[in-house]
C-alpha cells in the first residue's frame, strides 16, 4: 500500500517524520510530494495513491479521475471544502478530517492579528488594549473553544453565535450566546471568524452584517476567504475608516485592499493559522493513525462523504 503526503504548503519536518513512523510501522510506502507549482505533478503522483494525506490542496473530479488505486483522502485539519465530496464518493473514495487537531495554533494566530490591530499595526502610535473589550466568536467549533479559551486569558468579555451549538454548551464555558449574527456583530468591538465555506456561508459576511460593529470595530479572518463578500466589505471600509480587516487567507482582492486601507488591513502571505510544528504533528499524526485504521480494519470514524 503506497500513502502519499501531497501538501503544497508542506508539514514541519518532524511531523513528516512521524507520519512515515506510522505508516511504515503498519507495513506501507510513504511518498511526498511538497511545494507542488503546477496540477500536472500531483496528477502525476497520486496515480498509484492508495492512500493521501493532504492540506488545503484541492482533490476534484480530475484529481480522482488520475488516482486509480485510491481508497481514502485525508485532510490533515479541519475545513474541507477543497475536496470534491461528491465526486469521492461517485470514485468509492473515503474522505475524512481531522477535527481538533490544529484549532489552537489557528485560535493563537487569531489573537496574534488582534494584538497586531489594536496596536495599530505596531506603527508605534498609541493603540488600544483587548482586556475588558468584547470579543464575538462567529462559530463555536474546535477552534471557536479555542479562542474562547485564550481570550479568558486577556480578560476580554466574550460572546459567541453557533446556529448549530445549543446555547447551554456556550455557555458552560462561562461565554455569552447570542441568538443572531447580527446580534454578534452589534454587540462587539472584535469579532474573529471560525464558519467553514459552505453554500450558506460563502459571501455571507457582508457590508450589512459588519456595519452593524461599534465604532473601531476589528475583523478578524482566519476561517476562509471564501465567506467574505469582498466588494461589499471593501465599500464599507471606504465609507467607514474606522474598521480594521485582518486576515489569515489572501482575498482575491488583496491588491485593492492593500492600496485602499494602508493601517488597517493585513492579510499573511499564505494562510498560515495551522502552521506551527504542533499542529502539523497533532493533524499529521491524526491523518496517518485513520489511515491505518481504514486500511486495516475498516475504521471510518471522521468520514465526510456519503458512502
Ligand atoms: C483547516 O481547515 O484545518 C485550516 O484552515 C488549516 O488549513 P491548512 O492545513 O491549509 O493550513
Amino acid at each position: 500500500m503506497k500513502v502519499l503526503i501531497a501538501t503544497d504548503k508542506p508539514f514541519a519536518k518532524v511531523a513528516v517524520d512521524g507520519i512515515r513512523k506510522e505508516i511504515e510501522t503498519a507495513g506501507y510506502e510513504l511518498a511526498l510530494l511538497e511545494k507542488y507549482t503546477e496540477k500536472v505533478q500531483l496528477l502525476d503522483a497520486v496515480k498509484d495513491a492508495n492512500a493521501i494525506i493532504i492540506r488545503s490542496d484541492i482533490i476534484d473530479a480530475e484529481v480522482l479521475d488520475a488516482a486509480k488505486e485510491l481508497k481514502i483522502v485525508v485532510r490533515a485539519g479541519a475545513g474541507y471544502d477543497n475536496v470534491d465530496l461528491e465526486a469521492a464518493t461517485a470514485h468509492n473514495v473515503c474522505v475524512m478530517n481531522t477535527p481538533g487537531q490544529n484549532s489552537n495554533a489557528v485560535a493563537e494566530l487569531a489573537f496574534g492579528m488582534m494584538v497586531m490591530a489594536v496596536r495599530n499595526m505596531y506603527n508605534g502610535t498609541s493603540g488600544t488594549e483587548l482586556k475588558g473589550k468584547k470579543l464575538g466568536i462567529h462559530a463555536y467549533g474546535n477552534v471557536g473553544r479555542n479562542v474562547a479559551r485564550i481570550a479568558k486569558g486577556f480578560g476580554m468579555e466574550i460572546f459567541a453565535f453557533d446556529a448549530f451549538c445549543p446555547k447551554e454548551v456556550i455557555e458552560k464555558d462561562g461565554v455569552k450566546a447570542v441568538d443572531s449574527a447580527d446580534e454578534l456583530y452589534s454587540t462587539c468591538d472584535v469579532v474573529s471568524l471560525h464558519i467553514p465555506a459552505t453554500a450558506e456561508t460563502k459571501n455571507s459576511i457582508n457590508y450589512a452584517l459588519v456595519n452593524k460593529m461599534p465604532k473601531g470595530g476589528v475583523l478578524v479572518n482566519t476561517a476562509r476567504k471564501e465567506v467574505i463578500n469582498e466588494t461589499e466589505l471593501i465599500q464599507l471600509m471606504e465609507e467607514r475608516a474606522d474598521l480594521k480587516y485582518m486576515t489569515d487567507i489572501m482575498p482575491a482582492a488583496n491588491e485593492t485592499f492593500a492600496a485602499k486601507f494602508v493601517g488597517r488591513y493585513f492579510s499573511t502571505p499564505k494562510k498560515m493559522g495551522a502552521q506551527t510544528a504542533e499542529a502539523n504533528i497533532n493533524a499529521g499524526i491524526a491523518a496517518a493513525q485513520q489511515i491505518v485504521g481504514f486500511l486495516k480494519d475498516g475504521c471510518e470514524k471522521f468520514r465526510v462523504n456519503k458512502k
